[in-house]
């Protein structure tokens, strides 16, 4: 028989403080988009109206990282715990600080050290550093001499002159490359650059356009100074250009006493802005937006309402939690998601409109505006025969996509020997464009093919060739055409084909 025991009881306690290698899982779901809008969070805390993200290239390396602002400043008083791990502080309605980790959980999984130099206007300047690897055994913070962080203040920043302002600087950046060949700096430094405008744009889109603030990104060479300042601009993920009659919509999801407002979205057609394409492609982005104090945390995903659906593309649902529904909502240390409770998915089913409307009629008004748009995109198109083996998937969905498609037997696009040193064969009965496996290799340049390998090459072929096998028959265009494609082609494999052999 088991027996059980209500209470756990005790003999004393022994105090167990962290050990501080426990700091290293840190923001661990952080990338550097996501650990830059923690340090832009703490600026906009701060009141700034100007926010500056600077890299710093020596040379051809890239040695370091700031972020730059204008804000009130951290007072002498207030340094400590501002580098404290943990360490709360008192918040205010409107505060995007939540947990007193931000600072030190961003920088820490992206740098090996982290120097806050700050002015509180009319206070002495003060400078405090954290190295990860030291914080590794003790959590002595060190503190950073008045001349350099006079120094660091008084760079040239070239923001508008301010009484008061804080300088957050990385070291050892983990992320930037380890060579110092120019060309990977600079692809790197351009890339990152466009995905930081790409993030900061989207997460902070109603702040940037509501209260003004500015977010530039530059990259400061040591020896020429500062470059091209990059402006971050908002990037609305319900900006489209004309609404469908009768949405948005705003339904009313009760969750224990509160009601959760979603504010469904309807895009009227799929396009081609920035605010439609988002970072990480449309397609993932259809579902629920939640925004804290204006802040957008987490961008798409159903959260249990539904599955992701090529169909619900158009459909962006809005959902601010703040006040009476902030404690339903559970957002992780990084800000980058939020989950929402068993009870969510329950209450959105039971959720409705003012005029009765519920969110599955909403998401039936989504799917069909997708179908009309597509119909009213594709009906100048003539039709054409579906993609069948060879293609690579994305290709083959995006061709489905554009074109409307003849309900037939699709076209491949394969690989085979040959007994000739031609480029293609046009096989009517199989509907299969064969490929001469003999160039195959050199068209790879070495990589290893599968079966939907070279997918430019062959959507290009399909929208080239792909209706000669339309009809009952080769007509005497498409024969000539035939011929010209493999005199042309043909020719064009074996240069490519001489080319790779002469780099083996
Ligand atoms: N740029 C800044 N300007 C002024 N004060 C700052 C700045 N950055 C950080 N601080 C101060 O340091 C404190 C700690 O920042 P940290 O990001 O670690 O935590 P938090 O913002 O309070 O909460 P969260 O973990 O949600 O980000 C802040 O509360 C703020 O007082
Ligand atoms: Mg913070």
């Amino acid at each position: 028989m088991s027996v059980w025991f209500q209470e756990v009881p005790t003999e004393g306690s022994v105090e167990l403080p962290p050990d501080p290698r426990a700091l290293d899982a840190l923001g661990r779901n952080h990338s550097l988009e996501t650990a830059l809008a923690d340090l832009v969070d703490n600026s906009l805390d701060a009141g700034a109206t100007e926010i500056l993200i600077r890299f710093v290239q020596w040379g051809t390396r890239l040695v370091g990282l700031y972020v730059v602002d204008n804000g009130r400043g951290i007072a002498p008083e207030s340094i400590d715990d501002a580098m404290t791990v943990g360490g709360q502080r008192q918040y205010t309605g409107n505060d995007l600080g939540h947990f007193g980790l931000g600072l030190k959980a961003a920088s820490f999984s992206q740098a090996a050290s982290l120097t806050v130099l700050s002015r509180a206007a009319g206070r002495k300047p003060v400078g405090r550093r954290w190295q990860l690897d030291l914080v590794r055994h003790s959590f002595d913070c060190d503190i950073v001499p008045d001349s350099f962080v006079a120094a660091e203040l008084n760079r040239d920043w070239q923001l508008p002159n301010g009484s008061s302002g804080t300088v957050v600087r990385w070291d050892s950046v983990s992320g930037f490359p380890s060579s110092d060949d120019p060309e990977q700096v600079d692809e790197f430094l351009s890339r990152t650059v466009s995905h930081l405008q790409g993030h900061l744009g989207l997460t902070f889109h109603r702040i940037l356009s509501d209260r003004g603030v500015r977010i530039v990104i530059d990259v400061e060479d040591a020896d020429l100074g500062p470059g091209v300042r990059h402006p971050v601009t908002p990037i609305d993920p319900f900006a489209y250009p004309d609404t469908l009659a009768g949405w948005p919509k705003q339904l009313r999801a009760p969750i224990d006493g509160a009601k959760v407002v979603l504010d469904c979205h309807i895009w009227p057609r799929r396009s081609n802005a920035p605010e439609y394409r988002l970072p990480g492609g449309a397609e993932t982005r259809q579902g629920l937006y939640f925004y804290r104090r204006g802040r957008l945390l987490h961008a798409g995903g159903w959260e249990g309402i539904h599955a992701p659906d090529t169909r619900l593309q158009l459909a962006r649902v809005r959902i601010d939690i703040d006040g009476d529904t902030a404690g339903l909502f559970v957002m992780n240390p990084e800000k980058s998601r939020v989950s929402a409770g068993p009870r969510f998915a329950p209450a959105v089913a039971a959720a409705h409109a003012d005029d009765g409307t519920t969110i599955t009629d909403y998401l039936q008004a989504a799917e069909a505006a997708w179908a009309a748009a597509n119909r009213r995109r594709t009906a100048r198109r003539s039709a054409a025969l579906p993609p069948g083996k060879g293609f690579h998937p994305k290709v083959a969905r995006e061709i489905r996509d554009e074109l409307p498609l003849l309900h037939e037997d699709p076209v491949n696009i394969q690989w085979k020997r040959f007994t000739t040193d031609a480029f293609l064969e046009f096989d009517r009965d199989t509907r299969t464009l064969w490929l001469n496996r003999a160039y195959r290799q050199a068209l790879l340049g070495g990589r290893r093919g599968g079966g939907n390998d070279l997918p430019v090459l062959k959507a290009l072929l399909f929208l080239l060739a792909g209706n000669v096998f339309e009809g009952a028959h080769f007509g005497a265009r498409d024969k000539d055409n035939i011929e010209l494609w493999q005199e042309v082609l043909t020719v064009a494999a074996k240069a490519e084909r001489s080319t790779f052999e002469a780099r083996q």
